[in-house]
Parts: C-alpha cells; structure tokens; sequence
C-alpha cells in the first residue's frame, strides 16, 4: 500500500473532510495499527510527550474510552475532561473551557457536545487538532470511520457495497457521516425510515431514501440498524413503539430475507426489542462487538494522522522494539 502526498487536514469535523485518499489512508493506517492490539504489549511510543483531551459535555460510555484506550496505545498523555464536575457546571463557557485546555498545552481536543456546530467553533480558538466525536444531531465522523473499517474487514470491500441505514436518521449524527463517508468511499447507500424520521433536505443527501424496509433488506449487504433517539425527541414521530417495532424493527424474521453473507451492524448503545431483536443483536451476522473494537484502531489512526504521522507500512512490528 502507498499513499503519496495524502495529508489529514488539521481538524476532523465532518466526514465531508476526508476525501477519498484520506479516508482509504485513515483506514489502511488503523488496519497496521489493529495488530497492536493482538501483541502482549499493546503499545507504541509513537506519540509520547504529546497531549490528548477528552472534551465531553455529553454522555458516552464506547466513544469515550475508546479514544482513551487509542490515545493511551500510542503512549499520549491523555486528560479527561467531562462537563459534570468543572467548571462548565458553573456557568464556564465553551470558549473559556478551550482556552483553558489551550494553555495547558492540548495537542488535540476530542469534543462531544449536545450542540451541532460546537466542535467547529471550538477549532477557531484551539491550536491543536479538534476531533468531532458526536455534536448534537449532526457529526460523528469517527463513527462513520470505523463502519467502514468493519464493513470493509467483513466483506472485503467498500466500492458498490449495497448499505441501508434505518431507523431514526433525523436524529443520528452517526446516519449523516455515514452517509458522507460511504458515498465517497463508492458505496451505494439507501437511508430507511418513517417520513416523521427523516430531516428536511434528505432528497439532497448523496443516497437513496426508502420507506419501506421490507422492500429494501433482500438488496442489502449492510443493514444499519440506529438507536430511537429519545433523549432528542420533543414530540410524537411514530404512534407507539410497538408500531415502530413492527414496521422498522430488525427481528430475525425479516434478518432471514437478507442476503446469504450480508452483516447487521449499530452504533450502541442499542434499544433491544425497539429497532433490534435480542436474537439479532446477538447473531453471527452482527458486528456490534467488532465495532466497538475496530474504533479503537481507527481512533488510533485519527490521532496519529492528525499529529502528524505519515503512512507507515508494517508500523505495528516497527515499533515493537522500542515500545
Ligand atoms: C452514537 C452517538 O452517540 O452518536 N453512539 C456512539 O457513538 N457509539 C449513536 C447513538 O447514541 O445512538
């Protein structure tokens, strides 16, 4: 494998920042950095004396630490700041937060905000690198990475892959990377859900849009299930949950009309019973686990390529020696 040239941009806001070389070069990189985890020792030096911040005004349990387990694989130093119990609680602002992180010296901040756009405003104050790990109802690049990488280690593949996201796409900061990321990595991409569960503007979106998921899974090689995002919803978007159950749930049922190899990926934190049977959450065609394994590689690839390193071939057994 060769990269020539390809460079991160300082930030990784949006999946609309990575072009196709960049996104094959984060990919590639965290395919060489997954061997690390197979070793005794899981680390590399690579970014030791370097500062990573864990910036997070909203809850996460797999994105959290899954940067921390990558930060600390690549020997950074790593702080973890969360909203509860600073002075955020106080009333600091976002600004003030950043400045503070600036002055001590953050070589690049990983931000989870409830606010779509707070990562973008927080690169203007910050030096470093600022990583978008989920802001409100828009982005969450990272996420949409390390699909890939599962889709791709699963099926041998992204180019032409036959996806359908479904589910509550208008909340889902994870449905919109996704569908930014796989359409410039060649997959063909198919988002299904309600009418009530779909943003304005979707037709624009570089996928197809279905109502009907039961005419969508025969034709699938991924199906994405995603989380019925109550925390976000201020109003009725479906009569009742057994009803969204029947029409948009994925129970083994409707698992069997996929096709003989397809996978039956989600984000988590999964409603079981709501938009994913028990039996299918848990079934050799899930990759759920897998995701959450896979995102530390590809968050380890993030933060390497950010600060500053190049495509190395074989860089898991080059750093064996020194780690
Ligand atoms: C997602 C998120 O927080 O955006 N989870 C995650 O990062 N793994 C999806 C969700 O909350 O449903």
């Amino acid at each position: 494998m060769t990269h020539p040239q390809t460079a991160l941009p300082q930030h990784l806001l949006s999946a609309a920042d990575l072009s196709r070389d960049n996104a094959l070069l984060v990919l590639d990189t965290a395919e060489e950095l997954a061997r690390v985890a197979d070793r005794p020792i899981k680390k590399l030096p690579t970014l030791r004396g370097r500062t990573v911040v864990n910036l997070f005004f909203e809850d996460s349990t797999r994105t959290r630490t899954s940067f921390e387990v990558a930060a600390k694989r690549l020997s950074a130093d790593v702080i973890n700041f969360s909203a509860k119990g600073s002075s955020v609680s106080k009333g600091e602002s976002l600004k003030d937060t950043a400045l503070t992180l600036e002055a001590m010296g953050a070589d690049a901040v990983v931000c989870r905000h409830g606010a779509s756009g707070a990562p973008h405003r927080l690169a203007h104050w910050i030096r470093g690198s600022v990583v978008n790990a989920g802001d409100g109802t828009h982005e969450h690049p990272t996420q949409a990475l390390l699909d890939a990488f599962t889709m791709r280690s699963r099926l041998g593949r992204l180019e032409a892959l036959r996806v359908a996201i479904v589910g509550d796409v208008l909340h889902s900061r994870v449905a919109r990377s996704n569908v930014l990321l796989l359409s410039t990595l060649g997959a063909e991409v198919t988002v299904v859900a309600p009418p009530t569960l779909l943003p304005v503007g979707v037709e624009h979106w570089p996928c197809a849009v279905s109502y009907d998921l039961d005419g969508v899974l025969p034709k699938s090689d991924v199906v994405m299930m995603l989380r019925v995002q109550r925390e976000r919803m201020y109003g009725g978007f479906f009569p009742t949950t057994r009803e969204y159950s029947r029409r948009y749930g994925l129970d083994a049922r409707r698992m069997a009309t996929l096709p003989d190899d397809a996978i039956v990926m989600h984000p988590g934190p999964m409603n079981r019973g709501v938009e994913i049977a028990a039996e299918v959450a848990d079934s050799v065609r899930s990759t759920i686990v897998e995701q959450v394994a896979n995102g530390v590689s590809v968050r380890m690839a993030v933060l390497y390529l950010l600060l500053g390193g190049a495509f190395v071939s074989d860089m898991a057994g080059a750093g064996a020696d020194v780690a």
